[in-house]
């Protein structure tokens, strides 16, 4: 469930963005934090190197009844392994353990989610691991996969999936259209689906947001 309005936080960052001085990745947090509660269960499909599961970690993460979780997955062991390395030197040993790592396609997050599980958010990052081969990126038919999976996953009532495209290395602009179809497909009763396009710099990353409502 979305808190209500003043939406404190998001509004310095979204003047940021329009000023040309906060990214799309910080736009897509701060709206993150107006979705997502402590004691919630989230999911990372593209973790990388761990700075969106960390984002959501420290949204999430209630020490004291142990509750709140994080499934953050990626199909190379590197990017797990950069993702391990910075949970490790940024919270402490309780808050790490509400976060599971696995190795694998987002495609499959379905398997990961328990019964009683609401999940309040997914998040995709999408295109390479910055630093490591850029050859091994997300791919339009499984994202499109994942998208629907994603669909299915998030609980009514409130919650989000969150999806930064890149439209600068080869495909992803594809990827991308391939996301805005998808969005613009879903039905206007359940979901409202929009995106944050910088008109003028054809290559900027894109940050398409689809809330169920
Ligand atoms: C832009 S990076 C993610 C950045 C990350 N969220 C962060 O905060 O550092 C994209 C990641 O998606 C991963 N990836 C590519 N295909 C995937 C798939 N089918 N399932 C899960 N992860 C995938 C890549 O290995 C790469 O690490």
């Amino acid at each position: 469930m979305c808190n209500q309005a003043p939406f404190s936080g998001l509004e310095d960052v979204m003047l940021g963005y329009i000023f040309g001085q906060r990214k799309v990745t910080e736009v897509a947090h701060a709206v993150w934090k107006k979705v997502v509660r402590k004691g919630d269960v989230v999911i990372d499909a593209t973790c990388g190197n761990g700075f969106d599961t960390l984002a959501m970690l420290r949204l999430v993460a209630d020490e004291n009844s142990c509750r709140g979780h994080v499934y953050a997955m990626d199909v190379q062991k590197e990017a797990l392994e950069s993702t391990s390395f910075l949970l490790d030197r940024s919270v402490s040993a309780g808050e790490r353990k509400l976060v599971e790592l696995y190795a694998m396609c987002h495609t499959k997050m379905e398997e990961l989610v328990h019964i009683g599980d609401v999940i309040r958010l997914v998040a995709f990052n999408l295109g390479y691991l910055p630093g490591g081969d850029k050859t091994l990126k997300t791919l339009p038919d499984t994202t499109l996969l994942a998208l629907e999976a994603a669909t299915r996953v998030v609980a009514p009532g409130g919650s989000l999936i969150s999806v930064v495209c890149y439209l600068g290395h080869s495909g992803g602009r594809e990827e991308f259209k391939t996301v805005e179809s998808f969005a613009a497909g879903l039905p206007i009763d359940g979901w409202t689906c929009c995106k944050l396009q910088t008109v003028n710099r054809p290559l900027a990353p894109v940050l398409v947001l689809l809330y169920r409502k």
